[in-house]
């Protein structure tokens, strides 16, 4: 009779790691130092030169690399239920693929089925991907219609889920689209329980009436998709979005700034003192709407994605230029991807092509090779646009975002010399195309280390099933209220009386 071997559970097994990883560079988003970095537990427990280690730890040399906060994909959807068919990334497949990137903690979307409430999508989601997820992952939940109960559920998310963040579409029109009311609502919801509104910025309206024209002038091919939502129909909704959030005093994220014109809303917003954040994508900054245009029609609705990629060919650099110079603040992928069949649905009608790409495996070889080998930022403001902004705007850090003594062992140890071509013959994720395909990046994960434990070894995956955990996200983290704080402003009228004078300089004095 063979002895049973005693299992040790997967979370206690990395606890038991012990790592070292010496000679690299460390970037944060605020400086890179020569320093080692001792880890224990999935806890980063010292930094320096010289340390003194427990014998048997186990030694990498990043001797010519850079040592990083793994990175932080703020915008997924794996397994979504989308255009009538499902997403083929699933929470295991989705976050292995982001862990051979370098990603080493991913946030999803909740999106409730119709008649399905709030808490109910995020019960369904936690318990699908709390024993897939191969790295951290928290949840946003999207906000698809309005009433009472749905605010009363946002208020529980919050209170008692660790959702800090919800995402309100302007755009799919018949399916999630909220108008301006309920926007406000929204927004005013938001504020009061201390999370983020995220919008999709489109003007769904013109979407609705332009796809009609197209399609009964018999423009039925992916070219329409672009076609029915140019530029300033997201650039429209992108600033109609910052007004409101601005007039209601609510922090905003727009998700997947894919134009210039949307991305000089965002910045124009800023410089008015809007409290928005702008996310642009991997896609948006790694190919471009030319691909619509495309001959195979596979090929071409293999790049649909809303907002679309853009025809102007300078859209890529002027978004990487944009990041560089914090006119947007995050890199995601938008990850959402439909195998061949399911793109087929849309054959004859260009509407109904599920909407979604690839890009949480590549977002960070893309961004490296479009921003930092291209010499536009450098690996200190990478970190920042891949990993430290989304955490420090969603309230995961310092746990997330840093390399700091105290933070989570989510590291990325990256080798800027290392080159590979990107194609979906060898890609990790489950969908049958790969929008950057053929692209050689410079710049690979030699080693990923999530929680502690290395899952990247040498450039070899050993992603482990079910090993990640559901973050937290807490409200009113400081790095947006503080500034929701300060602008807030309590309505006051002119002092007729003497007592009104009285009352208002005794509120000024407090
Ligand atoms: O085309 C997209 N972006 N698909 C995913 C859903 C969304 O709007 O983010
Ligand atoms: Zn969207
Ligand atoms: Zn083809
Ligand atoms: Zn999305």
């Amino acid at each position: 009779m063979s002895t049973p071997v005693k299992k040790v559970p997967i979370h206690l097994q990395s606890a038991q790691n012990r790592l070292l990883i010496k000679n690299g560079k460390v970037v944060n988003d605020d400086g890179i130092i020569d320093s080692d970095v001792y880890i224990e537990d999935g806890i980063i427990r010292q930094m320096g030169r010289n340390l003194i280690i427990p014998g048997g730890t186990r030694t990498i040399d990043a001797r010519g690399k850079y040592v990083m906060p793994g990175g932080i994909d703020p915008h997924t959807h794996f397994e979504f239920e989308f255009m009538g068919t499902k997403s083929v990334d699933d929470f295991y497949q989705g976050t292995k693929a982001a862990v051979a990137g370098g990603t080493t903690m991913i946030i999803d979307f909740v999106v409730p089925r119709k008649d399905e409430s709030l808490v109910e999508a995020y019960e369904r989601y936690r318990q699908s991907a709390d024993q897939k997820v191969c790295c951290d992952y928290a949840l946003h939940v999207a906000v698809t219609s309005w009433s009472p109960k749905v605010k009363e559920d946002m208020a529980i998310l919050v209170k008692e889920h660790g959702v800090g963040s919800f995402k309100m579409f302007m755009a799919y029109h018949d399916m999630f689209m909220l108008r301006d009311p309920e926007l406000i609502e929204t927004f005013k919801a938001c504020k009061e329980i201390g999370a983020i509104a995220m919008v999709h910025a489109e003007n769904g309206d013109l979407i609705a009436e332009n796809a009609k024209k197209l399609l009964a002038a018999g423009v039925t091919g992916p070219e329409g998709h672009e076609m029915s939502r140019p530029e300033e129909v997201e650039a429209e909704a992108v600033n109609r979005a910052c007004v409101i959030a601005n007039q209601v005093n609510c922090p905003l994220y727009i998700v997947h700034v894919m134009s210039r014109s949307a991305a000089e809303q965002v910045e124009a917003a800023r410089k008015r003192g809007v409290c928005v954040f702008g996310e642009t994508l991997a896609a948006a900054i790694g190919t471009d709407g030319t691909n619509y245009l495309h001959k195979c029609w596979r090929h071409a609705a293999g790049h649909v994605i809303s907002p679309p990629l853009r025809p102007d060919t300078d859209t890529p650099r002027v978004l990487v230029n944009m990041l560089a110079k914090d006119n947007l603040q995050v890199t995601g992928s938008d990850n959402c991807t439909f195998n061949a069949e399911q793109k087929a649905l849309g054959k004859d009608d260009f509407t109904k092509i599920p909407n979604g790409v690839n890009g949480v495996e590549d977002r960070m070889a893309v961004l490296w090779e479009k921003g930092v080998h291209a010499g536009i930022m450098d690996p200190m403001r990478f970190v920042a646009v891949t990993s430290t902004n989304a955490a420090k705007i969603f309230n995961l850090y310092p746990r997330k975002g840093v390399i700091a003594v105290g933070s989570d062992a989510d590291i990325v140890v990256w080798d800027p010399n290392r080159k590979r071509t990107i194609s979906a013959q060898t890609h990790v994720q489950a969908v049958d195309f790969n929008i950057f395909e053929g692209m050689e990046v410079t710049g690979v994960p030699e080693y990923v280390i999530v929680n502690g434990r290395v899952c990247v070894d040498e450039c070899e995956l050993k992603a482990v099933h079910g090993f990640g955990k559901y973050i937290n996200a807490d409200p009113f983290g400081i790095y947006v209220y503080d500034m929701i704080n300060d602008k807030e402003k309590k309505p006051r009228g002119i002092a007729r009386t003497e007592a009104e004078a009285k009352r208002y300089a005794e509120e000024d004095a407090a």
